[in-house]
């Protein structure tokens, strides 16, 4: 187990906000996580999962105990006639998985390329883009419970995916005994890939490119490409530009309350659900109150983008904050729509 005091959390978060750790520990595998709950300075400490930190906006430093996830590995675990599963460690980074199941012959998981973050951190918000989300190629988790020490595996079903949302991201002191949030350590994830191979292509901005390039049947490696492309143009770099992606979730409204707002505003973007919902697009909704390139302090709106908050240089986690509740503020004013983020505040 690697130990470190005051250690610096700026390289571990994607929105790159300075902040301490009092102390990190880097866990490996299991056995890390079992000498952490065994030893007496650290068993009883609250304690805070830390894996890619592109989805946090940390507000000062962090006093319990962060609990670096790097735990390793790719392997092809099963290549069947209908499908192929894929085992990686929790702590891989979730684009390099992709590519290199890409790399290994294996298409399925393209349409999620280019997403910040950890492997481990895919299950617990369910990551999706362009028409895929992760619990539609999810096959199972390995995690460690970090108030018992016991490990478990968790299908789909258990993992209760929801739109950007996971039995990891509820606490079971609010919702009575449902949740694992802060509880369990993602370990391993695996998941799978189905045979043959189908191109998912409905998400109009892909539908774009497939007509621009004139290809009939695009291969997973050219949809890759797209949507590396389609990202790289209207998303930041976290390298570049410190972010956490979208920062608020795409709301659901009923068709009546839709119907009102397109009556005031005929332009709103808007998806009709199966369920008979109706999804409104959160960057519009912050573009169409003048949000784009504004700022308080150093936190600022996306000029490509509104639904994604930046880090302009040395913005802290409570101008972000600020910012955000601004926006919340003047959406629910123009629109009687309240926006969720979809980040977790420390
Ligand atoms: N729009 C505006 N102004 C803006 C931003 C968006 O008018 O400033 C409009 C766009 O023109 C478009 C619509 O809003 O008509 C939706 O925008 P976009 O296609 O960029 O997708 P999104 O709804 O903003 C969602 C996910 C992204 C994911 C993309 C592609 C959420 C919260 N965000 O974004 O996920 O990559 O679709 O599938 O669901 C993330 O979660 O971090 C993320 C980047």
């Amino acid at each position: 187990m690697i130990v470190e005091s005051n250690a610096a959390l700026q390289p571990y978060n994607t929105f790159g906000i300075v902040a301490k750790a009092r102390t990190l520990l880097r866990v490996r595998g299991a056995a890390d996580v079992h000498a952490v709950l065994a030893h007496p300075d650290y068993r009883d400490e609250p304690k805070f999962i830390l894996g890619g930190g592109s989805n946090i906006v940390l507000t000062g430093d962090v006093k319990a105990l962060v609990l670096k996830v790097e735990v390793t590995g790719r392997r092809v675990l099963e290549d069947g006639p209908r499908s192929t599963v894929i085992e990686f460690g929790a702590g891989e980074n979730w684009h390099d998985a992709v590519t290199w199941t890409l790399d290994q012959g294996f298409g399925g998981l393209e349409n999620l390329a280019l997403i910040p973050g950890t492997v481990g951190a895919a299950p617990v918000q369910n990551i999706g883009a362009y028409g895929i989300e992760l619990q539609d190629r999810f096959e199972s988790l390995d995690a460690v419970d970090l108030m018992t020490g016991r490990e478990f595996t968790l299908d789909a079903t258990q993992c209760a995916f929801g739109y950007r949302d996971s039995v990891f991201k509820h606490s079971p002191a609010r919702d009575s005994d449902f949740g694992l949030a802060g509880r369990a350590l993602i370990l391993r994830v695996r998941v799978r890939l189905p045979k043959p191979w189908k191109p998912v292509l409905g998400y109009v901005d892909l539908q774009r490119k497939l007509a621009e390039s004139g290809v009939q049947t695009p291969s997973a490696r050219q949809i890759y490409d797209w949507v590396c492309a389609i990202r790289s143009a209207k998303l930041p770099d976290p390298r570049v530009i410190g972010n956490a992606g979208s920062f608020f979730k795409n709301p659901t409204v009923t068709q009546e309350q839709c119907q009102d707002i397109i009556a005031r505003d005929p332009n709103i973007v808007h998806y009709p659900m199966p369920d008979g919902t109706v999804k409104l697009a959160a960057g519009w909704l912050i573009d169409a109150c003048g949000w784009k390139g504004k700022s308080v302090g150093q936190a600022g709106v996306y000029e490509k983008q509104a639904l994604v908050l930046v880090n302009r240089g040395g913005a802290t986690g409570g101008e972000v904050v600020t910012l955000a509740r601004a926006i919340q503020t003047s959406v629910y004013e123009r629109f009687g729509i309240r926006l969720e983020p979809e980040p977790v505040v420390v």
